[in-house]
């Protein structure tokens, strides 16, 4: 039986999601929006893409939820992106509400769907996904940590003018300016950045990475990221469907695990066919420990602003 992945929002995220997992025929496709007409006719584009990249891949677009029933995977894009001069936070208020309904309505459809969010602010989303969907932790991946360290990779890669195929970067903590890029860790071809990049040069580069999303927000004017993020969901579902067991980056549900409860953060975690299947706990030095504790503050007052908007 072939997989089915649902796309909720049918936007930038999430079309350029559905393209890049539709080139690696892992799964029939899903995707649903409010917006009449635009997820079919999206999904019906991007199915005529199909004979000439020769791929056979079924691509439904909908505006009911009915389509989706019998996901393996359900991926939620659905809600509205920054403007100039926004944070993630200031999204809060109308994404809980979208969040909750697609979670709800997926998973009455879809009872055994692992979900992974993207939707912001990412970590208190991905924290909604869970308590509304009543589900285990390891069921509930939120994305931003690929991302991140992507970014970092890539101005990394830039500064040396090496392959990102050697340049290896981690991004923890939650996804908004406190985000925590460990420089020690982080290598290129081994070595670790510190003793690569002058003081000066990695810091510029750190800084550049933690407001890497608003960079992209102030060239586009009217919306953030969408390539790296949906390649980034789509390097995340393809390792739960293939059972991969990778290890990246991304938002799970903590249980004491780097000193902190009932939070979603972005931390190493191993991902396999049953969601997160194991997090990783680094050696972190008292400067990246400290910068997490930040970051970490900084996600529970999003989600204490949840828990005064919304019934979980
Ligand atoms: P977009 O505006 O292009 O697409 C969002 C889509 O959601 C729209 O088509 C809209 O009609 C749809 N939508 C709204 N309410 C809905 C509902 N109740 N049910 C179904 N669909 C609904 O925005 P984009 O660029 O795709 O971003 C989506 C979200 O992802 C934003 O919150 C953005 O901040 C976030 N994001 C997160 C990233 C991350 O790394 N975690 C990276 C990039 C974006
Ligand atoms: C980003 O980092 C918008 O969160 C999104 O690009």
């Amino acid at each position: 039986m072939k997989n089915k992945v649902s796309i909720i929002g049918a936007g930038m995220t999430g079309s350029t999601t559905a393209h890049w997992l539709a080139e690696k025929e892992i799964a029939d496709l899903v995707l649903v929006d409010i917006v009449e007409g635009m997820p079919q006719g999206k999904a019906l584009d991007l199915q005529q893409a199909m004979p000439v990249v020769y791929k056979d891949v079924t691509i439904v677009g909908s505006n009911d939820y009915e389509a989706t029933a019998g996901s393996d995977i359900v991926v939620i894009t659905a809600g509205i992106p920054r403007k100039p001069g926004m944070s993630r936070d200031d999204l809060l208020t109308t994404n809980a509400k979208i969040v909750q309904k697609a979670t709800t309505e997926t998973l009455n459809l879809s009872p055994e769907a692992i979900i992974v969010v993207l939707t912001n602010p990412l970590d208190t989303m991905a924290y909604l996904a869970m308590k509304s969907g009543k589900l285990p932790p390891q069921r509930v991946i939120g994305q931003a940590g690929i991302l991140d360290s992507a970014r970092m990779r890539a101005f990394v890669s830039m500064e040396l003018g090496v392959s990102v195929e050697n340049v290896h970067c981690y991004v923890l903590g939650g996804h908004g300016d406190e985000m925590v890029p460990l420089s020690h860790i982080s290598n290129v071809a081994g070595v670790p950045l510190d003793e690569i990049l002058p003081p000066d040069r990695l810091e510029a580069i750190v800084e550049r990475t933690r407001k890497g999303g608003g960079e992209i927000v102030s060239l586009l004017k009217t919306g953030s990221a969408y390539y790296a993020p949906a390649a980034a969901v789509t390097q995340m579902v393809e390792a739960i469907l293939k059972n991969k067991q990778l290890i990246v980056p991304a938002a799970a549900y903590l249980q004491g695990e780097y000193g902190l409860n009932d939070i979603f953060f972005g931390v190493p975690v191993q991902i396999g066919r049953n969601g997160v299947e194991k997090i990783i706990e680094y050696q972190l030095n008292d400067a990246e420990r400290e910068a997490l504790k930040k970051s970490a503050g900084a996600v529970r007052e999003t989600i204490s602003a949840l828990h005064s908007l919304i019934e979980i």
